[in-house]
Order: structure tokens, then C-alpha cells, then sequence
């Protein structure tokens, strides 16, 4: 879903980078099951973050079937760790990275991602944080030693997607706070991402309204 003023939102998705032949079958797939990818335009800022960082190794929380994974790769990532709990879609990433003869350069962990990072050892140059929102800081605190110095994470739908962006604005913009969890744990699981991210003296971020929002953080020294 885009975010973006409809005009605004078509030049972006023209001037995005075409589709590599499995991006292409993966998008297709993403149709067919109805499936959230992260899309080419947001697709294009990892790409971008890995060549920029020089990324050698990346890890995701939340992969699907692995097309935020192919942006990286892209992008001149060596490695992608990709966690995913749903066997089915991992089990389809492994096909289309052994079709497309990409195999040796991601490694799919069935389970939570959660429990995953727990058994990887840094560094990682890039992390991207896509999985249930209302986890996106634990997962935020969890790789942060394992980045590297200079090391990025991405974090994805920050303002669109199973959230109320509306009360996300009223948030930040008037101090509204946040619906609790019991009632939007969705929603107060990105906006108490955005705070921590936004107000850390550690932490840089700037959000990027391409795709449905992205937060892009480094942590200093
Ligand atoms: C938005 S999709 C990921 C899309 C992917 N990053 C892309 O752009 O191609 C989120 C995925 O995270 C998975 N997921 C959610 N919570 C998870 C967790 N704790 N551990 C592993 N996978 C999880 C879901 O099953 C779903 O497939």
C-alpha cells in the first residue's frame, strides 16, 4: 500500500527499478495469496542502503517467501538471513532461490524470529524489521550489538498497513498517546517503534514515505 499523494506515487512507482525475473514471479505469487511485499520502490532504498554500506551480511525479521531479501542481494549483499514462522512461504523461498540459483546466498530459518537472532552472531550490516509490529523494538534492541559500526536497520510499514496511521499523527503531531495494546496492539507497537527510534540521542533516523513507510536508523559510535 502506498502512502503517498496519487500523482506522487505513480511517478515514483515508474521511476522504480524494474522487476528482476523471480522479483517478477514473486510479486505475482504476493497477488495471488494476497501476500504484504515490501514492493519495488521501497525495494529500491535496500538496494541502495546495501551497495551505499558496502553489506556483506543482512538479517530479517519477518521474509515471506524472500523478495525483501532479493533487493539486498541486489544491492551487493552477500548474505540474507531470512526468518519466517509460516513453513509454507519459507519452503517457497528455498525453491525460488534454488530455481534462480541464489541458494547459497540466503539462509531460511523456519520459527521466531525472535528466537533466531538469539542463536546468530553479528556482525550484520543491515537489518530489516518486518514481522509483528507490535515487536519491531525487541527486535530493534535485539540486533542492535550485532550491528556493525555504521550498520542500518530498516523497519517497514510505518505508516501504512494493519495500523491506524491517523492516531500514529494525532501521536506525534499533538501528543496524543498511543492506543494500548489491549485495544490496537499494532498500532502501539510501531508508534512506541517510531518514539524509540526518534528519540535516542544513539540513534539516527529519518522515515521515508516510499512503499507503506519506512524507518531507516544507524546507531552512532
Ligand atoms: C510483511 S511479511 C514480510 C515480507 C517480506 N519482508 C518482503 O517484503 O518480501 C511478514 C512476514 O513475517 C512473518 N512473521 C511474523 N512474525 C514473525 C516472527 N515472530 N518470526 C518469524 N516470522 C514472522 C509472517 O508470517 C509474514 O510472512
Amino acid at each position: 500500500m502506498n502512502v503517498l499523494p496519487d500523482h506522487t506515487a505513480r511517478f515514483l512507482a515508474a521511476t522504480a527499478p524494474d522487476h528482476t525475473p523471480v522479483q517478477a514471479e514473486m510479486a505475482d505469487l504476493a497477488e495471488e495469496w494476497d501476500f504484504p511485499i515490501i514492493g519495488a520502490e521501497a525495494g529500491a532504498v535496500l538496494r541502495l542502503l546495501a551497495r551505499l554500506t558496502d553489506a556483506e551480511r543482512v538479517f530479517e525479521f519477518g521474509s515471506g517467501f524472500g523478495y525483501s531479501a532479493t533487493w539486498f542481494l541486489r544491492g551487493g549483499a552477500e548474505s540474507v538471513v531470512c526468518t519466517e514462522f509460516d513453513e509454507e512461504e519459507a519452503e517457497r523461498g528455498v525453491t525460488f532461490a534454488t530455481e534462480y540459483g541464489y541458494d547459497d546466498a540466503v539462509t531460511f530459518e523456519i520459527g521466531d524470529a525472535m528466537g533466531t537472532i538469539e542463536r546468530y552472531d553479528g556482525p550484520f550490516d543491515i537489518a530489516l524489521i518486518d514481522h509483528q509490529k507490535s515487536r519491531y523494538v525487541d527486535a530493534f534492541e535485539a540486533v542492535r550489538p550485532k550491528l556493525r559500526s555504521g550498520g542500518v536497520v530498516i523497519a517497514d510499514n510505518i505508516a501504512s498497513g494493519p495500523i491506524d496511521f491517523d492516531a500514529l499523527v494525532r501521536h506525534v503531531t499533538d501528543g496524543d498517546p498511543l492506543p494500548s495494546v489491549d485495544d490496537d496492539a499494532q498500532t502501539h507497537g510501531i508508534g512506541s517503534y517510531v518514539d524509540h527510534v526518534t528519540d535516542d540521542p544513539a540513534v539516527e533516523t529519518a522515515i521515508l514515505p516510499v512503499g507503506s513507510g519506512i524507518a531507516v536508523s544507524t546507531v552512532r559510535g
